[in-house]
């Protein structure tokens, strides 16, 4: 064993919890065999189930003191007495632990366990078997052990800890009485750090702590020994960007970067973000679960559910929705389960975050930008200007009464920087002929690009090919190409698209609550709409996604 882990031991031993009252993070667990203590009324099996760390093998030993404490049997052993004080140090006799990982066979069992079952105590009150991770038994092992777990002698008593219940025999566990352990809930595992940092004239930011409780998982020793590790690199002090170095947690300039691209919906702050990660040499899978938790507090401030976060944070996100944040953290848990099971992380990562730019999340930006698009053009409409009630009535409704229209998720806009970068990747030279041209969505369907010099509108005739590949992926369908030569004019309804204007969300993605009930697609001819909605083609053209009569659901 290395000098290092034996030191973790050391740290992790001395905060051993000696009583129920000190153990952290198990109420239900403590309450439960408190109250059984005092009413007398113990079992003769236990079975403790649940994560690495959290204290199972602690409250056995707690349990047993309890039982053979001088005092006892008392909830609170008195931990002076001979009995504690062995059970304590793992010398007592009548205490016997055995480590089933190491000791998985019947042979075993037979030794340690049969044979001495039917002893009577050396001193004490119960012979105590403690066997740790139970789940290691063979199955002859269990089976030996099955008779004696089903009678035992009254002065007996089992206690068997795992953190693969599943693993355990039903024959077995459903013998014992069953203790369910919670992982240590993250803000307990601060606190509990922050005591112990205090006991240890540990000098540390607190943020530093809630990295290592985080890091963590809800295992307590973990957080116990990462503490004791981050303390022994640097000048003994414990800070952010300590735990950040030691950890490989991803700088928190990037990750706001990243964040920050994300929500403009910028591809090549995106790529130039991601260019710095790689460089810096940080895991794919590594970002996506930093980014997850920091827009994950965020996400619940914004429900007005978590404490707020860090101000930078704060800052950062500030022009995001709550749905729009739902919806980053659905795609980043995607992109970690698409990394998880793919042989290419860093294609997992781009794929994951840049089809987030393409898509629809954000309902609240999405009607803002209908509600502008109205605006002008109900400005444009020259003598007879509409109400922007009456405009949109135009634009959305159909002739079907009560009906509206929305485009779906089905077809995604097309963003025009997020074409220019597409290309760009497949032919550079063509990508910076797009930069100096402009791109839009054409009222009746398909796309126009125009060129303002006759050489680029020659090259990009003959590499259309790559053009349209780009197009069908961002839209999620092919998408008519018009290549001509001509000078953008003023901006127009589609410039709106141009710019990535999500397109309403339905389905998977639809923020929660979506009043909306879909009644049937009409630009599939035979829906409810047919020939009578023609707002409904107009709608397509303009919003270059695929109609559906929807119908607002009366609350
Ligand atoms: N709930 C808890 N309250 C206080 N300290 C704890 C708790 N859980 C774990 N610890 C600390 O972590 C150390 C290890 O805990 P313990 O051996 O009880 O974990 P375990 O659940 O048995 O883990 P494993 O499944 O890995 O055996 C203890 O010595 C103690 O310092
Ligand atoms: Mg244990
Ligand atoms: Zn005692």
């Amino acid at each position: 064993m290395s000098k290092e882990k034996a030191a973790h031991q050391v740290f992790a031993r001395k905060y051993r919890p000696q009583g129920f009252e000190e153990l952290i993070g198990q109420p239900a667990v403590s309450q439960t065999l408190s109250n059984a203590l005092t009413a007398k009324r113990t079992h003769h099996a236990y079975l403790f189930t649940g994560p690495r760390g959290c204290g199972k093998t602690t409250t056995a030993r707690i349990l047993a003191k309890a039982l053979n404490c001088a005092k006892g049997p008392t909830p609170t052993p008195c931990d002076e007495c001979v009995s504690c004080r062995e059970i304590a140090l793992s010398s007592s006799l009548d205490v016997l632990e055995m480590d089933a990982a190491s000791h998985t066979g019947v042979d075993d069992v037979r030794e340690v366990i049969i044979e001495t079952v039917a002893l009577a105590p050396t001193r004490d009150r119960y012979k105590v078997f403690i066997i740790d991770e139970a789940h290691m038994l063979s199955n002859s092992a269990f089976n030996a052990l099955l008779k004696t777990i089903e009678e035992p002698p009254p002065h007996v008593v089992f206690i068997l800890a795992t953190t693969e219940a599943h693993k355990v025999p039903a024959t077995i566990a459903s013998r014992c009485q069953r203790f369910k352990f919670r992982p240590i809930a993250a803000d307990l595992l601060a606190e509990y750090l922050a005591a112990v940092a205090k006991k240890e004239k540990i000098a540390v930011e607190p943020e530093a702590l809630d990295l290592l409780a985080r890091a963590a998982e809800g295992s307590l020793r973990d957080a116990v020994s990462l503490l004791d590790q981050t303390r022994s690199v640097g000048d003994g002090t414990v800070t952010v960007e300590s735990v950040r170095e030691m950890f490989g947690f991803v700088p928190q300039d990037l990750l706001i970067g990243v964040a920050g691209a994300l929500l403009a919906r910028d591809p090549r702050a995106l790529a130039g973000w991601l260019k710095k990660i790689y460089e810096e040499g940080i895991e794919p899978a590594q970002l996506i679960k930093d980014l997850r938790a920091a827009i994950e507090g965020a996400y619940l401030v914004k429900l007005g559910a978590g404490e707020p976060v860090d101000a930078l944070w704060t800052k950062a996100l500030s022009g995001a929705s709550a749905e729009g944040l739902g919806f980053l953290l659905r795609r980043l848990n995607r992109a970690l389960e698409e990394l998880r099971y793919g042989d290419s992380p860093r294609l997992a990562l781009e794929l994951g975050l840049f089809s987030t730019l393409e898509a629809a999340h954000d309902l609240g930006a999405w009607v803002a930008r209908l509600e502008a698009l109205e605006k002008r053009l109900v400005a444009g409409g020259g003598g007879n200007a509409l109400s922007p009630q009456a405009a949109r009535s135009t634009i959305l409704k159909d002739s079907c009464g009560e009906a509206e229209i929305a485009a779906t998720a089905s077809v995604r806009p097309i963003s025009w920087p997020a074409l220019v970068e597409a290309v760009s990747k497949e032919k550079i030279t063509l990508g910076a002929a797009l930069e100096k041209s402009r791109g839009e969505l054409k009222p009746g369907g398909g796309y126009r690009i125009q060129f303002s010099k006759p050489f680029d509108l020659d090259m990009a005739k003959r590499s259309a090919a790559v053009i349209e590949t780009a197009l069908a992926r961002l839209a999620g369908r092919p998408v008519a190409l018009e290549l001509l030569l001509g000078s953008p004019d003023a901006a127009t309804a589609s410039d709106i698209v141009d710019r990535g204007m999500p397109v309403s969300a339905a389905g998977a993605d639809a923020p929660p609550g979506t009043r909306w009930k879909d009644i049937g697609e009409g630009a599939s001819g035979g829906g409810a709409g047919g020939g009578a909605c023609g707002g409904l083609k107009n709608a397509e053209g303009v919003f270059g996604g695929k109609a559906r009569i929807i119908k607002k659901n009366t609350p």
